[in-house]
């Protein structure tokens, strides 16, 4: 049974949003515009500009072309006031050209260079100098839009460089609150919204209100009286095309949301296609998408119509001041107070005029989508990095291994308690086991040993060191782990495997290969040793994957080994033949390992039994089987299974 829209957009909303709040879902919250600007949004606007600091000469080119630009683009098309004038008079020397300064030295110019020979030539120059003066024009304006575009490229990039150092800083409790998807869209989404605005809206905006300026005082020189004509319009077109934008930003929020429910939706069917299929839901899956479909189309006409309809029909309507213009500028002919060529130009100002207007308030939207987006970006950046490493750290550079656990207690979050009173003592060359049920801890234990949290209550030590007086790098240098989620990289084999150690040889790989039995299944692949692994390693078996990890263990030479359930997918047979290569790794290095299947940790010098947080029973295989405890249970629980 489908479930309903509401239950459906209520969900994915939420989880799109929780997800990535940058991404569809969140960009919902931040299409509002104005009113999710918070009071910080003047410091996040300082803070994007403080980016721009180095480029402070190219602006200043920016600056000037884009003012040139303008300019010439205004001087241009005032050069056909002279021009009409010009030709009216040749067809009736009675009219009435009353040029004003600036076209009495055009005309002058024109007349000079053509040496006041016949119209047709004086027609010939104009054009050569309006075509000239536009070319400038254009010219700067590539050379405007070519450096802005190399600025804003380049802030970016160090946007996203500042973004992944900060990443690579942040402690992994910090990814433990925000799932992949949503840091994925600080580089995407977010980034995107700061590009569009500083590499449209800003130049857009400056320009246009360059224009704005100077198409102002192109107006009064010609006509001032037209001018308030065309000033009076101005408030209606501006509140009309205000109240436009704020509609189309509200349909654009709805349209986003939907969005977002409808991405959540795909990325959660295709990621679990294969659940999907086994429980036969591909037409429960499709019926409820298309009601997330429907709902989409829906809000994306409305938000298409108010964008891409009503705005631009808006920038049209804005013409009524133009033929109001006509009409009061032909009557000023008639008055004998205005040329043909006059008015000629001051139309084409006019319309002039509309566009930054109505440009303008068309970038509000983005630019306020990009403060938002801005600011989750800075979030990141400010986020409490992994407290730094002390200045007199401890030299670990000769560390053998002696591990020391004492009462410690930890929770990921504080009010849950998931080690208590834990207490570990290994030594070189020792192998301690860590056993029992999902969720008991195991894997924690492992986590605080190389730092990826801090602990509040008790101490590690290694050597007699605690570990928080270690720098990390050294102390995870140290520590060979063989994660319980594999992970692999892309790229080859060898190159996965040398992820443990980046100055291993060839040889050497090949060796850590044998060590973890890798070697022959890699043999088999197409390319040997250089085939090139994708996606995470979907192109191997979960076994296969594993196996790799833990040559990639094997090939460094850290004085700590941990296991955390490194052989869980391998059979039982390639497990029998790793623990060969293992017992040689293991020697002279303290190991920890973490199994379920426990045939694997029979021999460890000391077996933990781990329920709850707490250690419950410890000892060897066989004074454990000898207390009948829960060690007896489960081993015997398993082997009943085996
Ligand atoms: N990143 C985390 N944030 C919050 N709680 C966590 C986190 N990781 C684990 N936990 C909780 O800590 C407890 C112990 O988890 P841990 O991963 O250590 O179990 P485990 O013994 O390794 O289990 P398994 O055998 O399934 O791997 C669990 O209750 C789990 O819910
Ligand atoms: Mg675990």
């Amino acid at each position: 049974m489908a479930r309903s829209l509401e239950e459906l957009q209520a969900r994915y909303n939420s989880s799109a949003k929780g997800r990535m709040p940058g991404g569809p879902g969140g960009r919902a919250a931040r299409g509002a515009g104005k009113e999710v600007l918070s009071k910080n949004s003047g410091r996040t606007v300082a803070r994007i500009l403080s980016y721009l600091k180095g480029y402070r000469a190219l602006i200043v080119l920016v600056a000037f072309c884009m003012l040139i630009s303008s300019l010439f683009s205004l001087v241009g098309s005032y050069m056909m006031a002279p021009v009409i004038d010009k030709l009216s008079k040749a067809v009736n020397p009675d009219i009435a050209t009353n040029l004003n300064a600036i076209s009495q030295k055009i005309d002058a110019f024109l007349t000079g260079i053509t040496g006041g020979g016949s119209v047709m030539q004086y027609l010939l120059a104009a054009m050569i100098m309006m075509g000239t003066v536009y070319g400038l024009s254009a010219l700067m304006n590539y050379v405007m839009s070519r450096i802005g575009i190399t600025i804003t490229e380049s802030v970016l990039k160090k946007m996203r460089d500042d973004l992944f150092d900060k990443l690579q800083k942040l402690p992994l409790k910090y990814f433990d609150g925000h799932p992949t998807g949503e840091i994925m869209s600080r580089f995407t989404n977010d980034i995107d919204n700061i590009d569009a605005m500083l590499n449209n809206s800003l130049i857009s905006i400056i320009s246009g209100i360059v224009t704005l300026v100077g198409t102002l005082i192109f107006m009064i020189t010609t006509s001032w009286l037209l001018t308030l004509v065309v000033v009076v319009f101005v408030p209606i077109f501006l509140f009309g095309g205000l109240a436009i934008a704020r509609r189309s930003r509200k349909y654009y929020s709805a349209n986003q949301a939907a969005l977002g429910a409808v991405n959540g939706y795909i990325e959660e069917t295709v990621s679990g296609q294969k659940v999907v299929k086994v429980f036969n839901h591909e037409e429960t899956c499709a019926e409820e998408f298309g009601q997330l479909n429907g709902d989409m189309r829906e809000k994306q006409f409305r938000a298409q119509f108010w964008g891409g309809v009503m705005g631009p029909l808006m920038g049209n309507t804005s013409q009524i001041s133009y033929a109001v213009t006509i009409g009061i500028g032909g009557i000023l002919i008639l008055a004998g107070k205005l040329s043909p060529g006059g008015l000629t130009v001051f139309a084409n100002y006019s319309r002039q005029f509309s566009m930054p207007i109505n440009q303008i308030s068309q970038q509000m939207a983005t630019i306020f989508s990009a403060i938002a987006g801005a600011e989750r970006v800075f979030d990141v950046m400010d986020a409490e990095p992994e407290s730094p490493d002390k200045p007199d750290a401890a030299d670990m550079s000769a560390m053998k291994g002696y591990v020391i656990m004492n009462d410690v207690s930890f929770g990921y979050v504080p009010e849950k308690t998931v080690l208590k009173h834990i207490n570990v003592y290994a030594k070189p060359g020792q192998k301690i086991a860590f056993v029992g049920s999902t969720g008991a801890g195991k894997t924690t234990i492992t986590n605080l040993l190389n730092r990826f949290y801090d602990i509040e209550e008790g101490s590690i030590t290694i050597d007699g060191v605690e570990v928080k007086e270690m720098k990390r790098d050294e102390l995870r240098s140290k520590i060979a782990m063989v994660l319980q989620d594999t992970h692999l990289f892309t790229g080859t084999v060898r190159e996965n495997i040398r992820y443990g150690r980046l100055d291993a040889t060839d040889e050497e790989v090949e060796q850590a290969a044998r060590t973890a039995s890798a070697h022959s299944f890699i043999m088999r692949l197409s390319e040997g040793y250089d085939t090139v692994i994708e996606g995470d390693g979907t192109n191997l078996s979960q076994g296969q994957r594993q196996l790799l990890n833990i040559a990639r263990a094997a090939i460094s030479k850290a004085p700590i080994l941990v296991l955390d359930e490194a052989t869980s997918s391998v059979d039982t047979r390639t497990e029998r033949h790793i623990e060969h290569g293992m017992d040689r790794l293991m020697k002279d290095r303290t190991t920890f390992v973490i199994a379920h299947r426990l045939s694997t940790v029979r021999n460890a010098n000391a077996i933990m039994v781990l329920e709850q947080g707490e250690i419950i029973e410890r000892g060897t295989h066989e004074e454990l089987l000898a207390m009948k405890g829960r060690y007896y249970e489960l081993y015997t629980g398993v082997r009943e299974l085996d």
